[in-house]
């Protein structure tokens, strides 16, 4: 598969899709290179790693939230500075998110910068997180508070390491699939393709390098001319606040990307209120989409409306007085909002609380709606799969799934 080039106002990067193991040991050849890896990862791969590295160019990290922060940032930066790292080191980093998180950062600070490699081994990092150029820490109980703009050098994707995933790490992958999937800007959006498309990656391990790649094509379109996040590349938040809030809530029993699929129905709600996304749409992304890729028994006690409030207020995309909000409309064209009040969000809360823990859904879908729909929509092909979103008589409760 071609390589993708990003073009960075840091420097230009590449993604090399690779379906052996074969760099590790061109890595390996780099004069001053350290291997940051995770732990669970290096149980895992102990023997391909050593087989490449050498024991004093390893170390190896707890991928958890709570190593997200400067304590273990500075305990790195002594332990580098003890191996007498110079300005010409070369981080390799090989694990998920967190690992990208904790030793990008490190990457763009040591030495106002040295070159770093990363190597994703979760579905959510290499179907999104590794490119963007971000890097985040966590600042006392709030999410991603804290951090820097510095791209990778160089991304080396290898689907083999995804077999090793726990379901629910793999679900959480599949959150950030199924909303770069939504925003994909064709016109008009094909939901049913979409739903397949999710459920495929889901059963055929040999489709996820192309999938992986889409996703990427995807969120680069989204960052292309905002690399800085200034703009457009918010609306790529989309479920993320709401979803920050619930990781937190949840002291991540809830994974990033499943809270952004919780986060992802909450802002359909506000849509739908709105007179956005219409009901249709809204019930069938929730049936066939969304509710059915939360891997993991949610607990009532991490929807406190309090603490969400709290958590979205300081949402780092905020920059009024009210709460801010990504919103798709019905063709998933999705616009920001500023002005979500308190009563608004309460209100959406205890809506996201019914779907999820009401055991039944709402679907009385009035005939006006129905029409107001078939109206927006007359003579194109959204109508005929508008028609397809019909009202489910299946009632599918949180315990079946
Ligand atoms: N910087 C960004 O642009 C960006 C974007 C999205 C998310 N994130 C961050 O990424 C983090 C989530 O990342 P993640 O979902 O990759 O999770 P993660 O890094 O927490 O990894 C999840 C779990 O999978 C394990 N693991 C990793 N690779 C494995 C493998 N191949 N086999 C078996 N187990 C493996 C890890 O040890 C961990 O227990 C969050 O902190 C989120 O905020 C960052
Ligand atoms: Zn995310």
């Amino acid at each position: 598969m071609t390589d993708i080039i990003i073009k960075s106002k840091i420097r230009d990067y590449r993604v090399k899709f690779v379906d052996n193991f074969k760099f590790l040991e061109e890595l390996a050849g780099i004069n001053n290179h350290i291997l940051m890896v995770d732990k669970n990862v290096y149980n895992l791969y102990s023997d391909m790693i050593n087989k490449s590295f050498r024991k004093d160019n390893i170390l190896v990290i707890e991928a958890i939230e709570n190593n997200k922060t400067t304590d273990k940032v500075i305990e790195i930066y002594r332990y580098l500075i003890n191996k007498s790292a110079k300005r010409n080191t070369t981080i390799i980093s090989l694990g998920g998110g967190i690992i990208q998180d904790i030793t990008g950062f490190i990457a763009s600070t040591l030495y106002r910068g040295v070159n770093w490699v990363f190597i994703p081994t979760t579905l959510l990092s290499q179907a999104d997180s590794c490119i963007g150029s971000k890097t985040s820490l966590n600042f006392e109980s709030y999410k991603n508070l804290i951090g820097t703009f510095y791209p990778p050098a160089e991304i080396y994707i290898n689907v083999g390491f995804l077999r090793t995933l726990t379901k629910l790490d793999f679900y959480s992958g599949v959150g950030e699939i199924i909303k770069l999937q939504l925003m994909k800007e064709q016109y008009p959006k094909d939901f049913e393709e979409i739903v397949k498309i999710v459920n495929k990656a889901k059963k055929d391990q040999l489709y996820l390098p192309n999938l992986i790649k889409h996703c990427l094509e995807i969120k680069q379109a989204y960052f292309k001319n905002d690399e800085f996040d200034l703009g457009r590349r918010n609306l790529l938040n989309y479920g993320h606040s709401l979803g920050h809030a619930l990781e937190n809530s949840s002291n991540y029993y809830i994974p990033h990307g499943v809270a952004v699929i919780i986060g992802m129905i909450f802002a359909n709600i506000i849509s739908l209120k709105r007179g956005g996304i219409n009901r249709n749409l809204f019930n069938y992304l929730n049936d066939d989409l969304l509710i059915p890729n939360i891997p993991i028994k949610l607990k009532k006690e991490h929807f406190s409306y309090n603490i969400l409030l709290n958590n979205m207020k300081t949402d780092k995309k905020r920059i009024g007085k009210e709460l801010s909000l990504i919103l798709p409309n019905s063709e998933f064209k999705m616009t920001k909002i500023n002005d979500l009040s308190e009563i608004e969000f309460k209100k959406g809360l205890e809506f996201l609380i019914e779907i999820l823990f009401g055991g039944c859904l709402k679907r009385t879908v009035s005939t006006k709606k129905g029409l107001v729909y078939q109206q927006m929509h007359s003579n194109s092909d959204a109508l005929k799969r508008g028609n397809k979103f019909g009202i489910r008589s299946q009632v599918k409760r949180r315990d079946d799934l």
